[in-house]
């Protein structure tokens, strides 16, 4: 007979491999999202650079829907996303900037960045190159 001490520490075990499933991938929804807390106040809020701060903005702000076509036509997610990287890892200058260190947390999906390889990338950025591939005119 198995003592009920073994049972119960099986049990366990199952338990926690069963809360680690994988993660599920973030849509364009999701990103859409973080886009209009984000990222409106400069890019506008479909993304054609019109926000409310833009004006002031040398270079200014660019149109976010005209990504594919000043890319000959190919969405670049690999360079994209290395943008947004490089965003949320420098200090914004002035106040009332959007803390950009926040789109680093949470899990980490795999996203196809083009190579065919999977490359673990923070949850909030997949969501925000979803969006931003969404939205190319
Ligand atoms: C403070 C205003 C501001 C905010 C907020 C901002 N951006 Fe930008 N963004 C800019 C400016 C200005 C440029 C152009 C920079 C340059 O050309 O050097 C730019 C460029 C970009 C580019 C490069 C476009 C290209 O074709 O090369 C991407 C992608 C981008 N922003 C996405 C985002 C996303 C997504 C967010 C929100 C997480 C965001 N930005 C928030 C001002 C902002």
């Amino acid at each position: 007979m198995v003592p009920t001490r073994q049972i119960s520490l099986g049990l366990a075990a199952l338990a926690a491999l069963a809360a680690c499933k994988p993660a599920e991938m973030p849509g364009a929804s999701e990103g859409r999202k973080l886009y209009v807390e984000n990222c409106a106040m400069c890019h506008g809020p479909a993304g054609q650079g019109d926000g409310p701060f833009a004006r002031g903005l040398n270079p200014a702000p660019k149109d976010l829907t005209l990504i594919r076509v000043r890319n000959d036509g190919a969405f670049p997610r690999a360079r994209v996303l290395s943008t947004l990287d490089g965003y949320t890892r420098v200090d914004l200058p002035g106040e009332g900037m959007p803390e950009f260190g926040e789109l680093l947390r949470g899990d980490l999906v795999p996203v196809d960045v083009g190579d065919g390889k999977p490359t673990p990338t923070p949850r909030k950025l997949a969501a925000l190159l979803e969006y931003l591939e969404s939205i190319q005119q």
